[in-house]
């Protein structure tokens, strides 16, 4: 079987859609609830711990079956069978992208099942204090240098599951900005701080010139006999982390076949380990099998991250929205937004199909977001009444971990009010004024979730993960490489030459101005 590459834009089901469209765009949610009181049932999907209520959004029943339609004639199935199987789906890098391998327990690679145990006996000697610094003393605050999805994903983790922490503070280091390491440092002691450098490629700027100038901090009182008990590394590439002065039982290994932005599941999540235990970790990595069994398994119908996608493709490619909002009701999940931005951009955001054409619609939907309430007093504006149809992911947790049932109330009621309101926005309601006008008819998904455990952590990682890779079929590109970072890699070297008045090719005059501007 082979990797599909068929363009959506061709098939029955798009011509079908697009007709569709032009008869329900103006149709609006308030008739479709009035019309239908088992609406709010009838569009919805239970699983495991996960309710997802999709009943505010722009579609009927033959939206759905004809989205479903799409996704069969794109033979979403097979892509999803090939990816699982370890076909190298990842075709421009020549790659498979095998994840999911690192949570699938029952069939560990070798490999991962090794790497596992050394992430667990390492994380137990930290905890447990019997690691020591070269003082002697034992440590008490692990640091992560690493940037993209050597940081990103292991950050977003770390303080999702902050409920769950030990006594290690964790400290993520990404910002090639030296203001970011330095103020790191201020609050650490060189006697007590292990520091992880996480680098797939071990050849990324921002994070080697991080490590550099930590190595530095550390050798000030350190020697270099001291490092083999402060520094520890994760990546694919053992001779460059050797070469920076790291003992080879201090590499944790990771694979070409693991996407850095898909690797906190990997050795990457090292630093999560340690802030909360090897068995939590574990907890995550089982709750995104579930997960992938699910988005293996059910029919397209039934299925979560499908149903997700499609929804996601009816507004970016019929309604032509441009951007999404994500708005998590926990202040556990501030990182996730951030995290997806990398996931979801860095995946989808191509021009080129898989039969290196130049698309003609629409790919890689704008993703934006941040906490509620937060939110409800900062962008919750430009949802209701501004002029751009934007699609909202509500998330929420039904059980507070704290026992604060006051709060959780507000919280709750607050998330479900927002997507009522931009449902129905005034509508039968005497307005004497215009600009207390709401139309509502503005579309959301609502993720309700019984409790922010480890598992269902993971779980609604992996959902997402899903979401991205649905999409990224049915509009035939490929999602797993992201040459447009490896360009801005390259562009920066002949500026920082400049910069640093070493001879480089000619620059851009625009380029050439800035650094003479900044030469004060
Ligand atoms: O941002 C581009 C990228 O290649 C990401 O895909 C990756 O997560 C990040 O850089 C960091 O790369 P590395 O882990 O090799 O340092």
């Amino acid at each position: 079987m082979s990797f599909p590459s068929i363009n959506p834009v061709n098939t029955q089901a798009w011509a079908m859609l697009q007709a569709h469209f032009d008869a329900v765009k103006d149709q609006s949610l308030q008739t479709y609830f009035a019309e239908d009181d088992s609406r709010a049932a009838r569009f919805s999907l239970e699983w495991n711990d996960f309710y997802l209520d999709y009943s505010k959004n722009r579609v009927t029943s033959k939206t759905m079956h004809l989205l479903q339609q799409l996704a069969e004639e794109v033979r979403l199935k097979d892509a999803i069978e090939a990816q699982f199987s370890g076909e190298h789906i990842n075709q421009t890098e020549d790659r498979a992208v095998r994840h999911t391998a690192l949570r699938d327990f029952e069939n560990l690679p070798k490999e991962v099942k090794q790497t596992l145990k050394k992430m667990r006996v390492f994380s137990k000697n930290v905890i447990d204090k019997s690691w020591k610094g070269y003082t002697g003393k034992p440590i008490t605050d692990v640091v992560n240098i690493g940037i993209g999805g050597s940081d990103l994903g292991p950050d977003m983790v770390t303080e999702a599951l902050s409920y769950y922490k030990n006594h290690l503070r964790v400290h993520y280091i990404s910002n090639v900005d030296g203001d970011h390491v330095q103020e790191t440092l201020k609050s650490l002691n060189r006697e007590t701080t292990l520091f992880i450098i996480v680098s797939k490629t071990f050849t990324t700027q921002e994070t080697l010139t991080n490590a550099s100038t930590v190595r530095n901090w550390f050798l000030q009182q350190g020697t270099i006999l001291d490092i083999e008990s402060h520094f520890v590394a994760v990546s694919t590439n053992l001779k460059e982390v050797q070469n920076f002065g790291i003992a080879p039982e201090n590499i944790f290994p990771m694979w070409d076949w693991v996407g850095g932005r898909f690797s906190l599941w990997s050795a990457v999540g090292l630093s999560t380990c340690c802030a909360v235990g090897y068995s939590n970790f574990e907890k995550l990595l089982q709750g995104a099998h579930q997960m992938d069994l699910h988005f293996k398994n059910a029919a397209f119908q039934d299925n979560m991250p499908v149903v997700m996608a499609l929804l996601s493709i009816w507004y970016n490619n019929f309604y032509q929205s441009e951007s999404e909002a994500i708005v998590p009701y926990s202040q556990y999940l501030s990182k996730f937004v951030p995290y997806l931005q990398q996931a979801i951009m860095e995946s989808n955001g191509k021009q080129v199909d898989r039969n290196q054409n130049t698309v003609n619609y629409q790919t890689g939907t704008i993703i934006w977001g941040s906490t509620g309430t937060n939110a409800q007093h900062a962008f919750f504006q430009l949802l209701h009444q501004g002029t751009k149809l934007i699609p909202v992911d509500f998330i929420a947790f039904a059980k507070a971990l704290h026992k604060q049932d006051h709060h959780q109330d507000i919280l709750l009621a607050n998330c479900f009010a927002q997507s009522e309101a931009l449902l129905n926005g005034t509508i039968g309601e005497q307005i004497d004024s215009p600009f207390r006008h709401f139309s509502g008819n503005r579309p959301s998904n609502t993720l309700l979730i019984k409790q922010l455990t480890p598992q269902n952590l993971g779980a609604l990682i992996a959902l997402y993960e899903h979401k991205l890779f649905v999409q990224g079929v049915v509009w035939n590109i490929y999602s797993y490489d992201q040459w447009g970072v490896e360009l801005g890699k390259k562009l920066a070297k002949g500026t920082l030459d400049s910069l640093q008045d070493k001879e480089s090719n000619k620059l851009h005059p625009a380029t050439e101005r800035l650094i003479h501007k900044s030469k004060y």
